[in-house]
């Protein structure tokens, strides 16, 4: 058996805490995914959680689907959120910043892990009470353009009670299958390679906000 030491016996808040864009992308090279709390202010989460509130209020959300171009479905027996996508070209203000961030976690990932990665593409996501996504992966045949998956969630405020956990599968030491939860605490923000990592949000009792979002390999 192999062990990393690096990663050996890792708890929960080894898992989170703060990280920079260089450590994400440390961990995302070497485990294929990593978290980091506080990635924005707080003051900058609350902006973003109200821009989202009121595009939803104004009724700009619509039912997620899976799938593009012609595969294109909605299916709520797979997964239950509504989303709005961001326009690249016609970004708030807000959405710039964000964008603008990311830049540089895009820039620190192609430094350490050389995945060329050109673009970005992202939606803001509402999952209401009862809803979920069953496990997947982002990356499938007509979205293979999708390299890196990133997360950010806005929510007011969260515990295990209200469910809604990101579920992560990975390969542990001993060869088996393993999972990782994280919860959608406001201001934590989860990178994971899209075509390796299996994942599923399971089903949330509360109101779950985020913005999920992919860097490309292409533009
Ligand atoms: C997705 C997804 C996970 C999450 O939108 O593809 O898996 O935690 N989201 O919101
Ligand atoms: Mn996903």
């Amino acid at each position: 058996m192999q062990i990393f030491p690096k990663f050996a016996g890792m708890d929960e808040k080894q898992v989170a805490g703060k990280k920079t864009n260089e450590e994400l992308a440390e961990e995302l090279y070497a485990r294929g995914w990593s978290v980091s709390d506080h990635y924005i202010s707080e003051d900058f989460r609350k902006q973003l959680l109200k821009e989202q509130q009121e595009l939803l209020y104004h009724g700009q959300f619509r039912h997620a689907g899976i799938g593009n171009g012609e595969s294109f479905a909605i299916k709520p027996e797979i997964r239950s959120d509504k989303v709005l996508w961001l326009d690249e070209n016609q970004l708030t203000p807000l959405q710039q910043k964000y964008w603008n961030s990311l830049d540089q976690l895009r820039t620190a990932i192609n430094q350490r892990c050389f995945l060329g990665l050109r673009s970005f593409e992202s939606h803001f996501a509402m999952y209401p009470p009862g809803s979920f996504y069953l496990r997947h992966l982002d990356r499938f045949q007509s979205v293979s353009y999708r390299i890196v998956s990133v997360i950010l969630y806005l929510n007011d405020s969260w515990d295990e009670s209200k469910g809604g956990a990101l579920r992560l599968y990975f390969t542990g030491q001993n060869g088996l299958e393993q999972y990782q939860d994280i919860f959608p605490i406001g201001g934590r923000l989860v990178v994971f390679l899209s075509g390796e990592m299996l994942h599923e949000v399971l089903p949330t009792k509360s109101t779950r906000i985020s913005i999920t979002g992919w860097f490309k390999d292409e533009f």
